[in-house]
């Protein structure tokens, strides 16, 4: 049985005292109104925030995330943030591949191999982010598209190195726009998902996989989501950033 994942990717949002106040207020009002959610949570605030939340969940089951890592593990590349720099604060997750890296930072298939292996020398679990655009939906290009983004990163790793990877499915016209792919769309990419991970893994791997949508979950379609066979939580932007809608999302 695979566990629920909830995390919330809170992108290049909150200053040092909504991050530590939410996280406070979160804390208590799980504990308060005894919320029980059975998942795990992971929570991605910005890097400077990384070490403070961490430091307040200590002790808890939540967990932080941070959103991205640079590909090399030191040296002159101004501006950027290596994987021993996190892990030396304790972060032990990253998101990798997800859209807006892809779109905005030119970040292509090779450089997120290069991440990959790095995370995975520093022994990260990685969230990894795959999903069609809208151009490539409306072409019925969804499955080749994630297959291919797959196979050029994620599947150059090793059976040992895949226990370290969550998936993220994210149709890239789903992001931000209120705009949710439906259940039977997103479970059947899901399915295909899996499936992939099957051929080149086996049955072992593909059934532990942990496989999560992303693209505009509320507290409304959450629990709709996370009821689905093959969707095993959800990577939450804009509703994970609403303290009352999250509460609700991760009690989905
Ligand atoms: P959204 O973002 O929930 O605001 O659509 C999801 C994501 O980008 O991970």
């Amino acid at each position: 049985m695979r566990k629920k994942t909830v995390i919330a990717n809170w992108k290049m949002n909150y200053d040092f005292h909504e991050t530590t106040s939410f996280i406070r207020n979160f804390l208590k009002f799980v504990f308060e109104r005894k919320i029980n959610h059975n998942k795990e949570i992971i929570i991605a605030p910005s890097f400077p925030f990384l070490h403070i939340s961490n430091q307040i969940l200590q002790g808890t089951t939540l967990n932080i995330a941070a959103q991205n890592i640079y590909q090399k593990d030191e040296g002159a590349y101004t501006g950027e943030v290596s994987a021993p720099m996190l892990k030396s604060i304790g972060v032990q997750k990253v998101i990798l591949g997800h859209s807006e890296r892809r779109e905005f930072f030119f970040e292509k298939n090779n450089v997120l191999l290069e991440k990959i292996k790095i995370a995975l020398k520093y022994s990260f679990n990685i969230i990894f982010c795959v999903g069609e655009s809208s151009i490539e939906r409306s072409n019925n290009q969804q499955f080749e598209v994630v297959k291919n983004q797959l196979k050029e990163t994620v599947f150059h790793c090793s059976s040992d190195e895949i226990k370290f990877f969550h998936i993220a499915y994210e149709p890239v016209w789903a992001i931000g726009t209120g705009t949710t792919a439906t259940f039977e769309q997103v479970q059947t990419m899901h399915e295909f998902i899996r499936s992939l991970f099957f051929k080149k893994y086996g049955e072992n791997i593909s059934n532990k996989i942990s496989i999560l949508y992303g693209g505009s979950i509320n507290d409304f379609n959450a629990k709709n989501f996370f009821s689905q066979k093959d969707i095993d939580g959800g990577l939450v932007g804009k509703s994970s950033l609403e303290l009352e809608k999250f509460l609700k999302i991760v009690e989905s």
